[in-house]
């Protein structure tokens, strides 16, 4: 039985098109950071035959049928003998990138089970999820337009996330399909171009330990994300009227002194990140308002072995 565990990462700089679909390569580059208290923990064991089994429940057809096809990647052809069983410490499909945790850990655990090289382990990790390449790191990391992944040299322990909970059920739409979709949006060469210059921008401003010029990096990332799905051949909106209305709240308390920033990814769950020194101005602000939240530092942690 091969156990791992992968953090969950919430991209700075928004990962928001292909490419290429095989390999899996994305149209910017995008800039992650890990989270302590949400991931995946994955096992995989030989069995009679193919089974998923995700927070402790046998999935769909369409989760089995696209975990089915991960799977193949790693053992092209014979029967699939192996159980999988995969917990989220985090919402499932609700934009709180659980795909990106979960399809880390698995891709891992698979990786072991198989006893594959690692050459092309990050390429095939990149076609369960663009995004789980970077969980395969821990800290800040970066996915280039090549398909590799870097891990920054940033020390992240001064800053903490705020996880909001505004709606956690799953999402009508899937990233995937979202992607494809503002391929038609009459932006998107724009987006590409600005999106690409904020990453270098933003990798810059880490090193820097400057989170203002992050947070907004991270914060105009998020809403051209957002604003390409709107203006798309099919409009589409993730964000709800409590996203905004929080997001503004925390804007108008930014200009009274909070130094906090904001993202969302596919769904409408807000994500504030601030230093830690601020938590309590953090708590008292959202404490004003009627979601739960989790607040979370980083990890240095990437996918691993499962060990206690
Ligand atoms: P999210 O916003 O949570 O990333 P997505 O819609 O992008 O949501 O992805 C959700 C999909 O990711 C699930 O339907 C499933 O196919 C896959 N997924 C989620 N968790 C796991 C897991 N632990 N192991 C394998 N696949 C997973
Ligand atoms: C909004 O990685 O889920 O979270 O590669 O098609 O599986 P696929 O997409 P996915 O998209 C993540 C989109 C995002 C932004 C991000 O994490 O960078």
């Amino acid at each position: 039985m091969i156990k791992t565990i992968a953090p969950v990462n919430i991209a700075l700089i928004k990962y928001w098109g292909k490419a290429s679909l095989d390999p899996v390569l994305p149209s910017t580059p995008s800039i992650s950071v890990a989270l302590k208290d949400f991931y995946t923990v994955t096992e995989v064991d030989q069995s009679e035959t193919f089974s998923f089994h995700l927070n402790e429940k046998p999935v769909s057809q369409e989760v089995l049928k696209k975990t089915e096809a991960f799977v193949r990647l790693f053992q092209p052809e014979g029967p699939l003998k192996l159980a999988i069983k995969s917990t989220n410490y985090v919402p499932t499909a609700a934009g709180l990138a659980s795909s990106a945790s979960g399809f880390a850990a698995l891709s891992l655990a698979l990786h072991h089970f198989y006893g594959r090289s690692l050459n092309d382990y990050v390429a095939l990790t990149a076609k369960g999820s663009g995004s789980a390449v970077r969980s395969l790191e821990g800290g800040a990391v970066m996915w280039h337009l090549d398909g590799s992944i870097e891990r920054l040299n940033i020390d992240l322990s001064a800053y903490q996330m705020a996880v909001i909970m505004i709606d956690t059920s799953p999402k009508k739409i899937p990233s995937r399909e979202a992607m494809a979709m503002v391929q038609s949006s009459p932006d998107y060469q724009g987006w590409l171009v600005r999106n690409k210059a904020r990453a270098l921008k933003l990798k810059d401003a880490l090193t820097h330990h400057d989170i203002k010029t992050w947070g907004l990096l991270m914060e105009e990332s998020t809403l051209d994300m957002h604003a390409l799905g709107a203006i798309a051949a099919a409009p589409f909106v993730y964000l709800k009227e409590a996203t905004l209305l929080l997001w503004q709240a925390l804007i108008e308390a930014r200009k009274n002194g909070l130094e906090a920033y904001a993202t969302a990814d596919a769904g409408p769950n807000l994500k504030i990140i601030f230093n830690r020194k601020n938590r309590e101005a953090i708590t008292h602000f959202l404490n004003r308002h009627p979601f739960s939240y989790v607040i979370t530092d980083f990890t240095d942690q990437g996918a691993r072995l499962w060990s206690k």
